[in-house]
């Protein structure tokens, strides 16, 4: 099968495009034909890890060779002991990081993995939209963000931000979104109370304050948010921040068991339950997926170089397989 290949760390240049043995389903896995996948901020940072991520991704080269981590296809076959699935069914979901990922023709995935039947109606283009929105979800879910709670997200173009946005509205959260000028009408149109441009204006100084701050893309500093958060209020974060300076608040937070400053990370063997709830919220029109640009897979390295750029709005989607109209009318 085709696929693109990272034999070592190193800049988009090192992404190439080659032939390796199709996978084969074991017990509990299916193979997915993938129609879709995505590049994003997860594969450009294990493209280039740092000496923290090399621990996780492999000291000297990649541990794996084919990255990806949003998947939508359809099953081609099923490996022993897998019940509910059956090849022809349409999914979506996240490739877990112990094996290879999606960017390439065909990817193995557990039947009990964060995979789900696609959201009828929709591409597979529009489905490749699971990671982002379930860092987003595990934020807004670890604090039980609801009616009558007022949010700020910052960041709110990105993949998290952009998802942070509509789990928090189906919530029934207050939101105010922070993006730059070019992505104010994206932020209203998912649902935003209230945009706030950080070009034109200090949103530090909104004199108002927030049960939350969701720093949706590690930019800002605590020290900028925390007076907009109300005595007991909480500010998460989704990376380290700028100069790692989120690390020791998060230790802080941790040792003073108080929970004001935290990374959301996804619960353990979260993922099938959350893909499955993104499914109904997609159905019920509550969630969407923002496309920024969409590549061949032949073309993934400029995707890339893309996401590099830390200008996306929402996903970059890499399509292995032309989405057909009219198999995507037929869904609906
Ligand atoms: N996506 C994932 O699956 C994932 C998973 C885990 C962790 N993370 C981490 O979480 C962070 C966000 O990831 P992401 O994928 O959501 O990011 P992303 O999509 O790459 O975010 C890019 C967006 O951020 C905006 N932006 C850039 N500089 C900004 C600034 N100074 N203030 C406000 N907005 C700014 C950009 O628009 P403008 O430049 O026009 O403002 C762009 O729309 C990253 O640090 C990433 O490493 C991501």
């Amino acid at each position: 099968m085709r696929a693109a290949v990272i034999p070592r760390y190193g800049s988009p240049d090192v992404v190439q495009i080659g032939d390796v043995s199709k996978p084969a389903p074991a017990a509990g896995e299916v193979l997915i034909r993938v129609h879709a996948t995505t590049v994003n901020r997860t594969d450009d940072g294990e493209l280039r890890p740092g000496i923290l991520g090399r621990l996780f991704f492999g000291l000297t080269r990649p541990r794996r060779t084919i990255f990806g981590l949003d998947v939508a296809g359809v099953v081609e076959a099923v490996g022993a002991d897998v019940i509910a699935l059956k090849p022809g069914d349409r999914v979506f979901g996240m490739c877990p990081h112990q094996g290879n990922g999606a960017q390439a023709e065909y990817v193995c995935v557990p039947e009990s993995g964060p995979i789900a039947l696609m959201p009828a109606g929709l591409g597979f283009a529009d489905a490749v939209v699971c990671e982002g929105a379930y860092y987003a979800d595990s934020g807004l879910k670890k604090f039980d963000v609801g009616p009558g709670h007022k949010i700020l997200i910052y960041g709110a173009s990105g993949a998290i931000g952009s998802s942070a946005v509509q789990l928090a509205k189906a919530r029934g959260a207050e939101v105010t979104a922070v993006v730059a000028t070019r992505h104010l009408e994206l932020a209203r149109s998912l649902g935003a109370d209230r945009v706030i441009d950080y070009t034109a204006e200090d949103f530090s100084r909104l004199g108002e304050r927030f049960d939350f701050v969701f720093e949706a893309v590690g930019k800002t500093s605590y020290l900028r948010c925390r007076r907009l958060l109300k005595p007991k209020g909480r500010f998460m974060a989704t990376d380290a921040g700028p100069w790692g300076q989120y690390l020791p608040l998060l230790l802080w937070s941790a040792i003073a068991r108080n929970d004001r400053v935290v990374v959301p990370l996804p619960p353990r063997g979260g993922g099938h339950a959350f893909v499955a709830f993104l499914k109904t919220r997609m159905e019920a029109g509550q969630f969407r997926a923002v496309v920024d640009r969409t590549y061949p897979l032949d073309a993934i390295a400029d995707a890339y170089r893309y996401v590099a750029a830390g200008q996306k709005a929402g996903i970059v989607v890499i399509e292995v397989v032309a989405d057909d109209p009219l198999e995507a009318a037929q869904a609906r």
